[in-house]
C-alpha cells in the first residue's frame, strides 16, 4: 500500500470512528470564546456513545507513558524548554536546575497556559525533588521581577506582549515576596536566568541528551504517568485523554 492510500485509509477509519462517538470539550477549553454559563452546543447523539478514552484524532500514547512520551505525543513544540535545559547545562547549573528548565513550561505546552508555573509544578511534584517543583512553580512569578544580582532584567518580550503599563497583580507581588525570602530562591531564579527564548535559533537540542539527568531526577512511575495513583495522576490522564466525557 502506498503512502497516499494508507493516509486515505486512516482518514476513512478516523471518520468512521468519529461518526460513532460523541466528543465534547471541557468548559475550560472554550470559556472566553463562549460564555461558560451558556448551555453547550446540542449534538445529535442518537446511536452514538460518548467518548470514554483515547481520542481518535490524537496519536495514541503507550499504555505506560513516560515523561518523554508526553513530550513526543502531547506537548507542543518543546524547543524552548530543551534550549533552556541545554543553556543551564552549559552554564554549569546543577541537575535540579537543568531538570526544572527541561520541564518548566510543560503546562503551557500541553495543558493550561494560565498560571502555567503552578500547574506544571503540581504535575511534576510527586516525581521530583521538592526544590525542582518549587523552582518550576515560582519561575512564572519571578519572570516579572528583575534581580540585578543575577543579571535578570524584566523581559523585553513582556513589554511587547503585555504592554508598558502592565503591572503584576497583588497575588504575584505576594508570591514574589515569599519566594525571594525562601531558601530555594536561587534555584527558581536560576531557572528564570536560563529561561530564554531561542538563545540560538539554529541550535537543535534532542530530548535524549537529557535521558540520564531525567533518569536520576525524575521518578518515573512503573505504571506510567497517569496510572500510578499519585496526587497528580489525574492531570496526566487528562493530558493523555483530554476529551474523555467523564
Ligand atoms: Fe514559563
Ligand atoms: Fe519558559
Amino acid at each position: 500500500m502506498n503512502d497516499l492510500s494508507r493516509a486515505e485509509l486512516l482518514d476513512h477509519e478516523l471518520a468512521e470512528a468519529m461518526d460513532k462517538l460523541v466528543i465534547v470539550k471541557s468548559a475550560i477549553y472554550t470559556s472566553g470564546e463562549c460564555d461558560p454559563r451558556d448551555p453547550p452546543l446540542r449534538q445529535d447523539t442518537a446511536g452514538r456513545l460518548h467518548l470514554m478514552g483515547h481520542d481518535p484524532r490524537l496519536p495514541k500514547m503507550p499504555a505506560k507513558p513516560t515523561l518523554f512520551d508526553f513530550f513526543n505525543y502531547r506537548f507542543g513544540p518543546a524547543a524552548h524548554m530543551l534550549q533552556s535545559a541545554r543553556l543551564a547545562l552549559k552554564n554549569g547549573c546543577n541537575e535540579k536546575v537543568i531538570l526544572a528548565c527541561l520541564v518548566h513550561d510543560c503546562s503551557a505546552a500541553g495543558f493550561i497556559r494560565t498560571d502555567h508555573g503552578y500547574w506544571a509544578a503540581q504535575l511534576i511534584a510527586p516525581y521530583v525533588d521538592e526544590e525542582v517543583a518549587f523552582a518550576v512553580r515560582y519561575h512564572q512569578v519571578l519572570r516579572f521581577y528583575p534581580d540585578e544580582a543575577f543579571g535578570y532584567k524584566y523581559p523585553d518580550s513582556y513589554v511587547r506582549l503585555f504592554g508598558l503599563n502592565y503591572r503584576p497583580e497583588p497575588y504575584l507581588d505576594r508570591a514574589h515576596e515569599y519566594c525571594r525570602n525562601h531558601k530555594w530562591y536561587e534555584t527558581g531564579r536560576l531557572l528564570t536566568v536560563n529561561d530564554l527564548y531561542s538563545f540560538d535559533p539554529n541550535l537543535q537540542v534532542e530530548l535524549e541528551e537529557f535521558t540520564d539527568i531525567v533518569g536520576r531526577n525524575f521518578r518515573q512511575p512503573e505504571e506510567g504517568l497517569g496510572f500510578d495513583d499519585s496526587p497528580s495522576a489525574h492531570m496526566w490522564r487528562t493530558i493523555n485523554w483530554p476529551t474523555r466525557y467523564l
